[in-house]
């Protein structure tokens, strides 16, 4: 199934039906979303999360607040929903493409433009899914089999039927050239363990789990051919957000002389961002870090810092894999992207 779709009803209004991944590996339920403040519910607590679903959530979401609210009340929804999540430029995409497409065609255009953005996701997935395998047979020549390393999930579970990253590990263990992924467990919410080893395991793909701080020691002992991961938001430099880790991996990665790649669609690329110190990074609060499903893990009163991405700089990433193209930042800019000058 997918991650996230619409459901539309036949006499009325329709609804999004997404995966709530806040139960998984235990259980795969599906959630039924009829109102926005529902959806943002569900943003706010990673129901559904990674970018790419993201932006296909900010768009259907609109077309739950115009179809459901008054026009004034709609557009105040749409603001919270747009903010719910601030580092994921995917989520602020996927609204304002369904937020024009409603000013200019009501809520039928709203519902175009979000079934479009889920299409082009789906699409845009299949092609990063096959230019990432090409890459790594160009930047790993005479490795039949690869094994490659991951952080937080990129898989199906961060867009609608296949991931991004994740979707790249797919297409080398459906070609016969994975020999093993590892995932870190992505620290505080677990998403490499919960997630992604969830997502291999349904694939069949041979797998390790490792604590992010074992990432290291992994890298520099060898046997890792490539480090795949994928992005919240591409600055117009190169510099890449993505889940709190992200950027210690690529140091490694870096030391280890392995090579870092992004996996992530041309709607992650940000050209209103000049650079990674530009990018507004998530603080998720004290409990997540302090606490572990409910039991207290720092004492009573600890306070935590919980920053839910960081910033890796483009001299660390090897290339961006996109839908439609792989980017080379050794300009030091994202190609194609025009900057305003003030
Ligand atoms: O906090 P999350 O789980 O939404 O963070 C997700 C990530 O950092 C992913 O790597 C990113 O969104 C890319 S998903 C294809």
């Amino acid at each position: 199934m997918r991650t996230i779709d619409w459901i539309p009803a036949p006499d009325g209004p329709g609804h999004i039906q997404l995966i709530d991944q806040t139960r998984l590996p235990d259980t795969l339920a599906v959630l039924d979303v009829h109102e926005v403040d529902e959806l943002i519910d569900a943003i706010t607590r990673l129901a559904v999360r990674g970018a790419p679903a993201l932006g296909v959530a900010g768009a259907m979401g609109v077309v739950l607040a115009v179809q459901t609210q008054p026009l004034d009340q709609a557009r105040q929804a749409i603001t919270r929903l747009r903010a719910a999540r601030p580092t994921a430029v995917n989520l602020a995409f996927g609204v304002d493409t369904a937020l024009a497409a409603f000013d200019r065609a009501g809520a039928p255009g709203a519902l175009d433009a979000a079934l479009a953005v889920r299409d082009q996701d789906i699409a845009a997935c299949r092609a990063m899914a096959r230019r990432g395998s090409d890459l790594l047979t160009e930047l790993v020549p005479g490795r039949e089999r690869l094994t490659v390393l991951t952080i937080c999930n990129t898989g199906a579970l961060a867009a609608v039927e296949h991931g991004t990253a994740l979707g790249v590990v797919e297409q080398l263990h459906l070609e016969g050239r994975l020999e093993r992924a590892v995932a870190c467990e992505t620290r505080p919410l677990l998403q490499g363990a919960r997630l992604t080893a969830w997502e291999l395991a349904r694939m069949g793909a041979s797998y390790d789990v490792i604590v992010d701080s074992a990432a290291a020691i992994t890298l520099a002992r060898g046997g890792v051919d490539a480090v795949l991961v994928g992005a919240d938001r591409i600055a117009a430099n190169g510099d890449t957000a993505n889940k709190i880790g992200t950027f210690a991996v690529a140091l490694a990665a870096a030391h280890a002389r392995v090579p870092f790649l992004v996996v992530a669609p041309e709607t992650t690329v940000d050209g209103d961002t000049a650079t990674g110190a530009d990018i507004e990074i998530e603080d998720r609060g004290s409990d997540e870090v302090c606490t572990f499903r409910g039991l207290r893990v720092a004492p009573a009163g600890a306070t935590a810092l919980n920053p839910a991405f960081d910033v890796t700089p483009a001299e660390l990433i090897t290339a961006i894999v996109t839908d439609a193209r792989v980017i080379d930042l050794s300009t030091g800019q994202v190609p194609g992207i025009e900057q305003e000058t003030s």
